[in-house]
């Protein structure tokens, strides 16, 4: 029999779909009949990723939500049930951040930035999700990690810190919800080159030493850096697209996906194979 992903009916809610890896959730989800609901932190992209999702003639919705603050995500939660008629199918949290400076740099506030919106986030994700699906007793929660959470790359150590703190939330979110038929799962992205990886160039450039320390560097230069760098890591020798990570999250929020929770499917052309 054919696989299609079909979720009409479905209504899935994403954060930090305002760009990137969460923007391209959310189109593909549309692309596959689901009605979506959106919350993120600036206001601006949120809205503008509402109207491509209106002009492919599907259903969308947006409320600005801070994923560090448990009541922005609860409020996000109870906004989306609404807009789905009472019932929410999905909910993916691509919300997250990134820290370049180096392990014996960096300071507690920067810290306190990432784990704020990366674990305590996910942490809120997980809580206000499992609420609303535990009584409905259905529903799938899916969150974001990374390549740099299954394994401590050597650099970018405390946001690899926060990622491996996302996966074990994961499991215990599955942990919680399976009884009352609700699913948590983990989507690992490897490398692609968004907004968030620019950033990661440009704390390369200030050798992990913080902005400010970045060195003047030529588009060539910056390129030669990305290119070794998906040399060095990735045995399939290329980046990722941000459409491998959609399609990945898609299976995971589909019913082809029914008997998997507790997991992290990753998608990193290899990198890292055990
Ligand atoms: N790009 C990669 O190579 C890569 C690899 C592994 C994991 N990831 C993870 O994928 C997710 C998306 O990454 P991306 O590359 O698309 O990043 P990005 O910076 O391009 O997009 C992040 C989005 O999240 C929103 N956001 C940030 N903080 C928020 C907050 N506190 N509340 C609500 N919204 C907030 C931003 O406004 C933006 O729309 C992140 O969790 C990131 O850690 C990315």
């Amino acid at each position: 029999m054919a696989m299609t992903i079909d979720m009409t009916g479905k209504t899935v809610l994403l954060t930090g779909a305002g760009r990137g890896l969460g923007k391209e959730m959310a189109l593909v989800l549309a692309d596959c009949g689901a009605d979506v609901f959106l919350g993120n932190r600036k206001e601006g992209e949120g809205r503008e990723t509402v109207q491509e999702i209106e002009k492919m003639g599907r259903r969308a919705g947006f409320r600005t939500c801070d994923v560090a603050k448990a009541e922005d995500v609860e409020r996000l939660v109870q906004e989306a049930v609404k807009f789905g008629g009472g019932t929410l199918d999905v909910f993916i949290n691509a919300a997250g951040v990134v820290s370049t400076e180096d392990l014996m740099v960096i300071k507690d506030d920067e810290v306190k930035r990432l784990f704020d919106i990366n674990v305590l986030g996910t942490s809120h994700a997980i809580q206000s999700g499992l609420r609303q699906m535990m009584g409905q007793r259905s529903g799938n929660i899916i969150t974001v990690s990374s390549i740099a959470g299954r394994t401590n790359m050597g650099v970018l150590q405390h946001y690899c810190a926060s990622k491996a703190a996302v996966i074990s939330l994961t499991q215990a979110g599955a942990k919680a919800g399976a009884p009352h038929g609700v699913r948590v799962n983990s989507i690992a992205p490897g490398i692609i080159r968004t907004a968030m990886w620019e950033e990661i160039l440009d704390g390369m450039a200030s050798d992990w030493n913080g902005r400010e320390a970045a060195k003047i560097q030529s588009p060539e230069e910056r390129e030669k850096n990305w290119e070794e760098f998906i040399q060095k890591f990735i045995p399939l020798g290329r980046p990722q697209q941000a459409e491998d990570i959609a399609w990945a999250t898609a299976f995971l929020a589909s019913d082809y996906a029914r008997e998997i929770t507790g997991q992290v499917l990753t998608i990193d052309g290899g990198t890292t194979m055990v």
